[in-house]
């Protein structure tokens, strides 16, 4: 066990003189030219260490081989949809990536160019993510329940010179074949899609070869065949400003958001954040049961556990049904996991399927010392569960929820459990981290008092392993993040301090869905639905569930003359935001309205159809163009039963 400081000394520390803080911190990092400066004050957005060179991926493998710790587990790869189970040491792992990392140099990859990544959850996912860091390469990893036409987008803004897949992914109910997706997503690109496609052939993945067409336009390779005839590639050492990585984001709007991480900024704060936030050291497992397509895949799968020489663990399977509600409790005693990290929505389902816990008593789970949560608000009724009865029989393992988002990278609040186990309060994701100046304020820009809810912002300088611009498209970035409050970064979620400084982070304040831990764009969806020929047009809101979190369902306006069976209408809108977003973005419902509430500037009133959607009591805005659709609306909306989950 480390010797902990104290939590409030060091966050003010952090605030006080950020520079000294974080160049602190760097030393924790192996540089190829060590920082001279911490922050590029120049801009009014916050680079770090300018000037400064290292290796994301030297940090992540070879260091700890050069520190003799070649033979440690780095990965562990645990199937339960196939079985397989494979343990990586550090020297063997990093053998892959910088085979792979050679096999991608003599297909023309270079530093700074892109790579896109659609491959399930195994381990060729993070030797590829690693190996793009090797060369300087920037991967931008696409999550495997995205439908072709958002595979296209991220071709269409990303400009990848070659694409990573696999034969395909494998669901409960069903494989994935992966290749004609990434063809048809070629097919629907712009003329920069890439023409190469490289293919892991899973000898486990059934009645599938890899190459989907015998399209002449795109080159289809192996890549056992290109690792074959590789040699391997050194580290190349780049900027640590220079992007590690493009990962895309919903936003308000259809187009994704290409969230952009530089390289030194980012291996600095993920380090630190390995011991003074979740208390991982070297040579612990710690098992972030997410997917790599997200950020909580790349940071707590990949970068950080790597960077910290400890054990990450990869998963391909559920919380349940693979093949029952024990399934997280194998890994853990199997693997001696010290770390777990899971979202809300996963222990929900194992609560549903196993009230009692009775799965849990099975396994032995003393090497477990801490449960994370993230990806949604760890509802207390949730927390209650798993800390008095899930993990009952587990002395000194709290269940910490944590905030965070695909912009931060690492968390924003926490119990920061390697300086210094505070009190927990169900509900809360208990207090800023270090760095983050953190601020709740009215619409006009005004501190809220506490207890009062309001826009959560953060003051800049953003701390190191924040995002740094979106993908090309810096405007955007200032627009969407930086223009609402001068100073300061809108995380678009709204929330509340309390007394003792804890923030309860209450959900977005934005349009967009968070539905089972996977992050949705409303406006998307509004896409997919208002494409189809019946509709007029529409307005999409999560609706609370008691499993998922949220759920998105499309209230519908139909053209005059359309004549629909309101059956067949919901599978279609159902079938077109599979087809357009993909699996995960489910709709729940679809429900026909004679009229959208809209302001007197045409805008619809999303917040007052949410709340009603919810149940919720809501006012009648003084811009409502026509209040009458708002009383023809509470006829129809018929809140969950379920929403007093949290
Ligand atoms: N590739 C293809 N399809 C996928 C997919 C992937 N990688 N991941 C999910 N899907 C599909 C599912 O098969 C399902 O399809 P179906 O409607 O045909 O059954 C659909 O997308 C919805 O998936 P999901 O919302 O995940 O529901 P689920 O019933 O399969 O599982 C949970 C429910 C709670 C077990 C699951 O959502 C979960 O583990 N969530 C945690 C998410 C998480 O870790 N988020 C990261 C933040 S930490
Ligand atoms: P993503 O960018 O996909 O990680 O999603 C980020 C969003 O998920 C945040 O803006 C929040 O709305 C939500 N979120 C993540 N973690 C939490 C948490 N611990 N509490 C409340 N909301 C959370």
């Amino acid at each position: 066990m480390n010797a902990r400081n104290e939590y409030r000394p060091v966050y003010q520390t952090s605030l006080v003189d950020p520079a000294e803080f974080w160049t602190r911190a760097a030393s924790a990092v192996d540089w190829d030219l060590p920082p001279e400066q911490a922050l590029d004050t120049d801009r009014r957005t916050s680079r770090w260490f300018p000037g400064a060179r290292l290796n994301t991926c030297y940090n992540a493998l070879d260091r700890h081989i050069a520190a003799g710790r070649a033979e440690q587990a780095a990965l562990i790869y645990d199937s339960a949809m196939t079985g397989a189970k494979r343990v990586f040491s550090y020297g063997e792992l990093r053998d892959e990536v910088a085979l792979f990392a050679g096999a991608m140099r003599d297909l023309g990859v270079t530093a700074g160019d892109r790579v896109v990544i659609y491959l399930p959850m195994i381990p060729e996912a993070v030797i590829a993510m690693l190996a793009c860091a090797r060369i300087g390469a920037v991967h931008s990893v696409v999550f495997g329940g995205f439908a072709a036409p958002e595979l296209a987008a991220r071709f269409d803004d990303a400009e990848p010179v070659l694409i990573v897949t696999a034969s395909g992914g494998l669901e409960p109910n069903r494989a994935i074949a992966y290749p004609p997706i990434v063809a048809e997503a070629l097919e629907l690109a712009g003329t920069t899609a890439p023409r190469t496609v490289l293919v892991k052939r899973r000898a486990d993945f059934p009645g599938h070869d890899g190459n989907p067409t015998a399209d002449g336009a795109v080159r289809w390779r192996d890549w056992d065949a290109a690792v074959r005839d590789a040699e391997p590639a050194e580290p190349v050492s780049v900027a640590a400003t220079d992007p590690l990585y493009v990962l895309y984001t919903s936003g308000t709007t259809g187009k994704p958001k290409g969230v952009v991480r530089d390289n030194g900024g980012h291996a600095v704060a993920l380090t630190w954040s390995m011991r003074n936030i979740y208390d991982v050291g070297p040579g612990q497992v710690i098992w972030a049961a997410s997917d790599v397509g997200w950020v909580v895949g790349h940071s707590y799968i990949v970068y950080a556990p790597l960077l910290a020489g400890a054990t990450t663990l990869l998963y391909e399977g559920k919380p349940v049904g693979t093949p029952d509600a024990g399934a997280f409790w194998r890994v853990v005693a199997e693997h001696r996991v010290h770390t777990l990290f899971t979202a809300p929505t996963a222990l929900r389902a194992i609560r549903r399927a196993d009230p009692a816990a009775a799965f849990a008593r099975e396994y032995d789970l003393s090497s477990l010392r801490s449960l994370f949560c993230a990806g949604e608000r760890l509802d207390p009724a949730t927390y209650r569960w798993a800390a008095d009865t899930l993990l009952k029989d587990c002395e000194d393992c709290p269940v910490v929820d944590h905030w965070w988002q695909t912009e931060t990278g690492w968390p924003i609040c926490a119990n920061p459990l390697g300086l210094q186990q505070l009190p927990i309060k169900p509900g809360s994701a208990s207090v800023p981290v270090p760095g983050y100046r953190l601020r709740v304020l009215d619409s006009s820009g005004n501190p809220v008092a506490a207890g009062a809810e309001g826009n959560i912002v953060i003051g800049l300088p953003l701390p190191p392993g924040a995002l740094i611009s979106l993908w090309r498209d810096e405007e955007r970035y200032r627009r969407s993040y930086l223009s609402a409050y001068p100073g300061h970064f809108l995380t678009g979620d709204s929330g509340y301090f309390d007394e003792d400084g804890y923030l309860f982070v209450l959900g977005r304040s934005d349009d967009v869905i968070n539905m089972a831990g996977h992050r949705l764009s409303a406006g998307s969806i509004e896409a997919a639905v208002a494409g189809h020929e019946a509709v007029a047009e529409c307005a999409v809101i999560g609706l609370p569930d008691e499993l998922k979190g949220q759920r998105p369902i499309a209230y519908v306006v139909l053209k005059a003359d359309a004549v629909v069976d309101p059956e067949s209408l919901r599978d279609e809108l159902s079938e077109r935001v599979r087809k357009q977003i993909g699996p995960v973005a489910g709709l729940y419902d679809a429900v026909v309205v004679p009229a959208l509430p809209k302001t007197r500037s045409g805008k619809i009133l999303r917040k007052t159809l949410r709340l009603m959607s919810a149940g919720e009591s809501y006012e009648i805005p003084s811009t409502i163009e026509d209040p009458t659709v708002l009383d023809e609306l509470a006829r129809i909306v018929r809140p969950p039963q379920n929403s007093n989950f949290s």
